[in-house]
């Protein structure tokens, strides 16, 4: 989740820049930059790593007087984090800052090569300021070229450009990454990709729709809708509060963070799915020559989503897979085998016994891939080839968005491995993709469900401890959820096999007893709901979370009858992160900081 700020006006354009970007640190990035032109020169500066490093490059930097200026910090999708590939980037005579990911780039990319371009970076957003700089050599205006440039674009993209070709114009266009529009007390404009940055500088702002496009003047706003038609700019009133506005309104960065997982999840889809099969620009397909086992090593909820994976990969890839709590697997004396691929997975990139783990498998001479969060971890800078799960930086310490995006990439990856093994005819291969495509709906949360199930919530805030129940994978669901609750709301919960419970913890099952059971309709059904069955037989509260109603159940929880067991897993997960976020906020503990625990545990 990169961040945009632009400006222009006659105030203090580099500090507004730099404060602005600092005010998005809190979206994560590994590279920042800046271009200011004024009196028709550029002035660039570009860093890796944190944003001080930008503010010292630009620590003698003082523009006076009017300027246009915009900023970018990066989170590497296409490339790694570079100064190459920190935004901005230059055409012949423009720079520009994107957010998103350009599909088409490849494409337009060996396009202008053929026409003479050469490009200094690996990323996609090159690829604009290049065919701007091409339209502009045949159009009669910059707005004309700016607005065929944006017209060949498909994906995802918030667009800044500044061009010497007009040097008191901002080109802005908003199509699937948010991009906001703000006036200050002297009409001066601002741009932003969230309103953190413009809070106590701007007064009103417009939330740019998609589609939107147009361009700003010192007296001028020119905003035209997808059509091209003339649309007239509606201010609203901007809000006050920075870390309300960093939650984006919601009481908590986890509250935000499960809200915000289906736009999430489409950045980790976007330029990975074609209709016929899986894109992984940043795997070498040979990685997977002479494997015959896949071992997926992680700790907490990472290890969950490794769990999941272990039934996707063989079911799919028909690859032998193994799993292995990394704490545990330090000190095993394993044996490792050179056919085997190390997968460590770890949504920060740095905890210690994950990575000591990918240090074994590295010195025993194994292939191994990262499924990763955060581009320059220690984890992805250790390992052969790394999957960036593009969540966005993860405040809450209880981990949501990093696990479904977790899941999303091993649900693609089960399918990269398939087409590889010839395991999947590519008619099944179209047609998980089309459910994959399905998983930013699934995880979008239906109106009365929150609501439903805060009221429920009341009912569980005591008893002497919880069961999550699933099969297949929505067994370590069940684990997901059951450290969720413990982790926030301090309360007694094992995650469970439903298969399992009869061999000795049914002994437990009285009304103080929660259980909270999957029920999905499309695995394992009528085998899970007897295992429930014989729970609320001895009297067992149970909650059901099901498609179908159980009237067995105390509590029921509907989900939609979707037609997959996966697309029921990632319903059932938002389920099982909102029940345990209302319970613990019954309970007034602090959702965002547990006691006791780290966002990321780098100590053994
Ligand atoms: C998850 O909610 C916890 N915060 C914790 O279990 C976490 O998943 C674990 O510490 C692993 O962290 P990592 O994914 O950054 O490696």
């Amino acid at each position: 989740m990169c961040g945009i700020v632009g400006y222009i006006g006659s105030k203090k354009t580099k500090e507004i820049l730099l404060d602005g970007l600092g005010e998005l640190e809190y979206r994560g990035y590994d590279s920042a930059g800046i271009a200011v032109l004024q009196n028709n020169n550029f002035s660039v500066y570009k860093a890796v790593g944190k944003l001080v490093n930008l503010q010292e490059k630009a620590h003698d930097f003082e523009p006076k007087g009017f300027a246009v200026g915009i900023g970018h910090t990066r989170w590497a999708t296409h490339g790694k984090p570079t100064e190459l590939n920190a935004h901005p980037h230059l055409g012949e005579s423009s720079y520009v800052v994107h957010n998103g990911i350009i599909e088409n780039y490849a494409q337009l990319k060996r396009e202008l090569q053929n026409e003479g371009v050469n490009f200094l970076s690996q990323t996609d957003t090159e690829v604009i300021v290049w065919l701007f700089e091409k339209e502009l050599r045949g159009s009669a205006s910059a707005f004309e070229a700016f607005s065929k440039t944006i017209s060949q674009l498909h994906g995802a993209f918030a667009v800044l450009l500044v061009t010497k070709s007009e040097d008191e114009t901002i080109f802005f266009a908003k199509q699937g990454s948010p991009m906001i529009l703000g006036r200050d007390e002297e009409g001066e404009k601002h741009f932003a990709s969230s309103d953190t940055p413009l809070i106590g500088k701007c007064s009103e702002v417009i939330y740019l729709e998609d589609g939107d496009f147009g361009f700003v003047k010192p007296n001028e706003i020119m905003l035209l809708d997808k059509g091209g038609n003339k649309k007239i700019p509606h201010f609203s009133k901007l809000s006050t509060n920075k870390l309300s506005a960093q939650k984006n309104g919601y009481r908590f960065f986890m509250e935000k963070e499960i809200y915000e997982q289906s736009d999430v999840i489409t950045d980790t889809l976007l330029g990975r799915l074609s209709d016929s099969e899986i894109i992984f620009e940043e795997l070498d397909p040979t990685l997977f020559d002479g494997i015959n086992e896949i071992k997926l090593c992680a700790c907490g909820t990472s290890y969950h989503s490794a769990l999941t994976a272990s039934y996707l990969i063989e079911r799919y890839a028909k690859t032998r897979v193994s799993v292995e709590i990394a704490s545990e697997f330090r000190y095993k004396e394993p044996l490792l085998c050179k056919d085997t691929l190390f997968v460590a997975i770890s949504q920060s990139g740095e905890t210690a016994d994950t990575l000591e783990t990918l240090k074994m498998a590295k010195v025993a001479g194994l292939k191994t891939l990262v499924i990763c969060n955060v581009d320059n971890s220690s984890m992805v800078r250790l390992a052969d080839a790394s999957i960036l799960t593009r969540a966005g930086i993860e405040k809450g310490v209880a981990s949501t968005k990093a696990f479904a995006t977790q899941v999303a990439v091993f649900w693609m990856l089960s399918l990269y491995i398939a087409k590889l093994k010839n395991s999947l005819t590519c008619k099944q291969i179209e047609d998980q993709i089309a459910l994959l495509r399905e998983i930013p709906r699934a995880v979008e949360i239906p109106n009365g469900l929150h609501e439903k199930i805060t009221r429920l919530s009341k009912r569980y805030l005591h008893g002497h401890g919880f069961f999550f129940i699933g099969r297949d994978v929505f067994f370590p669901l069940a684990l997901e959820g059951a450290l969720k609750l413990k982790e926030i709301s301090y309360l007694h919960a094992e995650g469970y096999p439903s298969g399992e419970m009869k061999h000795g913890p049914i002994a437990l099952a009285d009304p103080e007893l929660f259980t909270i059971a999957l029920l999905p309709q499309h695995i394992l059904y009528e085998k899970s709901k007897s295992n429930v069955e014989e729970l609320s037989a001895r009297d067992s509260t149970i909650c059901a979370i099901s498609p179908i109603e159980f009237d067995k159940a105390d509590d029921y929880i509907q989900t939609s009858s979707a037609h997959h067991y996966m697309i029921e897993f990632f319903e059932m997960m938002v389920v099982l992160q909102l029940l345990s976020l209302e319970i613990a906020v019954r309970l007034g503990n602090d959702v965002d900081m547990p006691r006791n625990l780290a966002k990321s545990v780098t100590v053994e």
